[in-house]
């Protein structure tokens, strides 16, 4: 599996994702503005692989700051986390990291240089504890995928917007080598194709048929009963289970309830923030209108057409038939269960 980013030496290396499915490209970045330019640019996209690339852009910035009194350093580093939350809006993955970062170099005594040492292992270990989790949520999730399956997805929530394995589609990954008879149907995911470009190209990969799908297709497809489970990723999972996600999920889930398709959402309890009661407080990203009225650059609508790009839309949790995480499939009411498994009251 070609990695989502890693560290070579003191550089992280960031696949350039708007670059797939026809070229492998990695983008050096050697400052916090690099890391920021490919987390706004997509380049690197996907909640957990946001808030991993956060963690390394927050190494990167640590190490820039030459300042030798630890008062000051601390101060000057808690300016720069501020900016490196600020990135993108709606993956609380990102706030997640940058919170996490914060608190253990305030509650470490050690020097600066102690500290920015620190500060780098910390965002190894995020990453590698990324793809344990995500395993451990495929494995999860295999068990409600039935055999033979039809999982249609939407966005990409795989191996790319992750540390690795993915989280919809380490499902379908744990399904598929449990022996499961699986295959994907892959929305296209208008506007910027995360679904045809991406997810497809994933499945490709690793040998599990894949259908690309326009994303209106959800309503003919489930009627001729041709979809037997949804899976799909979170950028942001409120309090009460209201998940948001990639622009399109909510119809996608709305076109399940209609046809009684069983419609899960599979991520890492560092996606749940019980500081967002409902999916009414849940930032949504809106995104430059000309990745909407252009395609690879070029123009489609009328120059004098503006556009409306919101990148995500939230799911009520009523449409949720459950959400599969690290430490289990969690069911309604959510504002129950998703409190105990934050708690560390679920384990698995
Ligand atoms: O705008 P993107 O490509 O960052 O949106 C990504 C999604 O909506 C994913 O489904 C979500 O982050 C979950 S990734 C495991």
């Amino acid at each position: 599996m070609i990695p989502t980013l890693y560290w070579e030496d003191d550089v992280v290396m960031i696949l350039d994702q708007r670059k797939l499915p026809g070229k492998t490209v990695f983008m050096p970045c050697r400052d916090m503005r690099r890391v920021i330019y490919c987390i706004q640019t997509l380049a690197t996209r996907g909640a957990p692989a946001i808030g991993v690339a956060a963690a390394m852009g927050l190494a990167l910035a640590a190490r820039s700051i030459r300042i030798k009194n630890k008062d000051l350093f601390m101060e000057r580093f808690a300016e720069k986390v501020e900016v490196m939350r600020a990135a993108r809006p709606t993956a609380v993955n990102l706030s997640w990291a940058c919170d996490r970062i914060l608190n253990l170099v305030a509650k470490s005594d050690l020097d600066i240089e102690g500290i920015k040492a620190l500060i780098k292992d910390e965002s190894q270990r995020m990453l590698d504890e990324d793809i344990e989790i995500n395993r451990a949520m495929g494995k999860n999730g295999a068990a409600v995928v039935p055999d033979p399956a039809v999982i249609i997805t939407h966005c990409n929530a795989g191996s790319l917007a992750t540390g690795g394995y993915g989280t919809a589609l380490g499902v379908v990954r744990a399904a598929h080598e449990a022996g499961k008879k699986v295959s994907v149907i892959a929305d296209e995911t208008r506007p910027l194709l995360q679904g045809a470009r991406l997810t497809a190209w994933e499945m490709v990969q690793e040998g599990i048929p894949v259908k690309v799908a326009v994303d209106s297709s959800s309503g003919v497809l489930m009627s001729r009963e041709m979809v037997d489970i949804c899976v799909v990723g979170a950028d942001r999972i409120a309090k009460n289970g209201d998940a948001a996600n990639k622009i399109g999920t909510f119809n996608l889930a709305l076109q399940a309830q209609r046809h009684n398709v069983p419609f899960y959402v599979a991520a890492p309890l560092s996606t749940v923030d019980l500081d967002t009661p409902t999916g009414e407080a849940i930032p949504i990203e809106e995104r430059d209108p000309a990745e909407v009225t252009h395609i690879g650059g070029r123009l489609l609508a009328p120059p004098e057409a503006d556009a409306l790009n919101f990148a995500f839309d939230v799911t009520p949790n009523d449409l949720i038939t459950g959400i599969i995480t690290e430490v289990g499939v969690l069911k309604a009411p959510y504002i129950e269960s998703l409190s105990r498994a934050k708690a560390g009251l679920i384990s698995k």
